[in-house]
């Protein structure tokens, strides 16, 4: 039997409601299999600390990095909720995780299943197909643009007050300036790029050539920083002869991966620019209701949906919970291979099997997927297949 102890952010917005289905998923996982999953569950993020005052409660941090074996989070942030520093209030759980646990990689699959309709369509032809888009964006996750931010928040997380950056002069620029400093460092970057390449190893290459590809996604003809991560890829790239290698800078790359995604295996990143086309790439695979996401390091794992609290939506039981599904899917594995647990591997794999069937079959979507099926509509189908899929296999193991 394995008992992993799971902590439970449920957080802001429509968070919570996500978070429900994902505990019926493990509901029926530890009924069927000898799995357990020990959790402790969190109240956290933005509204919270609007009722309370504090973004979690004081032992929260010490208790995601001493007594977890898995993170799972809903989503942080909410309108209004800023700390008097302007800071985003709930970034001591989100960033300050990020950084605190130095969740260096940022892993955020783009891949579309079958049966999904898409929002973008021509008249003659869908523009992309299940066998043109998968790839894997891998976003440095502790450093660039986020740097000065994610630092404030470890530091609140640990309880210590940070103090305030700098003031510096910009030559040329009048009045008031507010800026971000975006250090970029060869020890960061060989962390995030060799994970690029033992990824694309895993993987099964492009979907237009078959090749295990890797492709730096970077502003190197602008930024300093961008050289250096540049240079770290290349120099990386020698480790891994097998493997090819490309490059792109960021504005012309958002174009490419849109118009020819099939292009693309593993991308790799700097934050701010990973941020930013991982939203856009969840168009590709059905919108932001799709797209799941690891936040890693060596020691601890952090899982998400990418799509955020959807002030919107909150409390209306209409956001899709597919993309968190599919990040207890990645927490499952994750789990799976890093204790060597063959049930955990196979869990993770029935359940990209349930989410791939209840897709292909239609019948049951939110509205962001052209359907009026609630949150928990979806979760409780997804469950109910996963559970068949379960009873199957154990029938076929006797
Ligand atoms: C994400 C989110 C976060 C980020 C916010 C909530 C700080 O947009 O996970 O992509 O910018 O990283
Ligand atoms: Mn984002």
């Amino acid at each position: 039997m394995s008992a992993y102890r799971l902590t439970i952010l449920p957080g802001d917005g429509t968070g919570p409601e996500v978070i429900k289905e994902a505990e019926k998923l493990l509901n029926c996982i530890e009924n069927h299999t000898e799995l357990v999953f020990d959790r402790t569950i969190i109240p956290c993020g933005g509204q919270h600390w609007l009722e309370t005052g504090e973004e979690w409660p004081a032992g929260s941090f010490e208790h995601c990095r001493d007594n977890s074996d898995a993170i799972l989070l809903g989503a942080i942030g909410w309108p209004g909720a800023n700390l008097p520093n302007g800071d985003l209030a709930g970034g001591q759980v989100i960033l300050g995780l990020r950084s605190g646990l130095n969740l260096y990689a940022n892993v955020r699959p783009i891949k579309l299943y079958e049966g999904v309709k898409h929002k973008i369509h021509d008249n003659f032809t869908q523009v992309w197909s299940p066998t043109n888009v998968d790839l894997l964006v891998l976003r440095e996750n502790t450093e660039g643009l986020y740097h000065s931010l994610l630092r404030r928040s470890s530091l609140r997380a640990q309880g210590i007050e940070p103090e305030e950056v700098e003031e510096m002069e910009f030559g040329g620029i009048e009045g008031e300036v507010a800026w971000d400093a975006r250090p970029i460092s060869e020890n960061g970057s060989k962390k995030i790029i060799r994970l690029g390449f033992e990824y694309a190893k895993r993987r099964n290459g492009s979907p237009s050539t078959g090749e295990s590809t890797v492709t730096c996604v970077d502003k190197s003809n602008v930024t300093r920083g961008c050289q250096l991560f540049r240079r770290v890829f290349h120099e990386v790239g020698e480790e891994y002869p097998g493997i090819g290698k490309d490059a792109a800078y960021i504005d012309a790359f958002t174009m490419w991966m849109v118009r020819n995604p099939e292009w693309f295996d593993v991308v790799v990143t700097s934050n701010m620019f990973g941020d930013i086309v991982t939203d856009l790439g969840s168009v590709l695979q059905g919108g932001m209701g799709m797209a799941a996401s690891a936040n890693l390091g060596d020691e601890h794992g952090l899982f998400e949906p990418v799509h955020g609290s959807s002030p919107k939506y909150a409390g209306k039981g209409k956001v899709n919970p597919i993309a968190t599904i599919n990040s207890v899917q990645m927490m499952i594995e994750w789990l799976g291979m890093r204790h060597d647990d063959e049930e955990a591997i196979q869990v993770s794999e029935l359940i990209e099997r349930a989410v791939s069937e209840h897709l292909q079959d239609g019948s049951i979507l939110t509205y962001d997927l052209g359907g009026k099926a609630s949150t928990s509509d979806v979760g409780s189908s997804i469950v109910e297949r996963l559970s068949k899929l379960l009873e199957s296999q154990q029938a076929h193991s006797v």
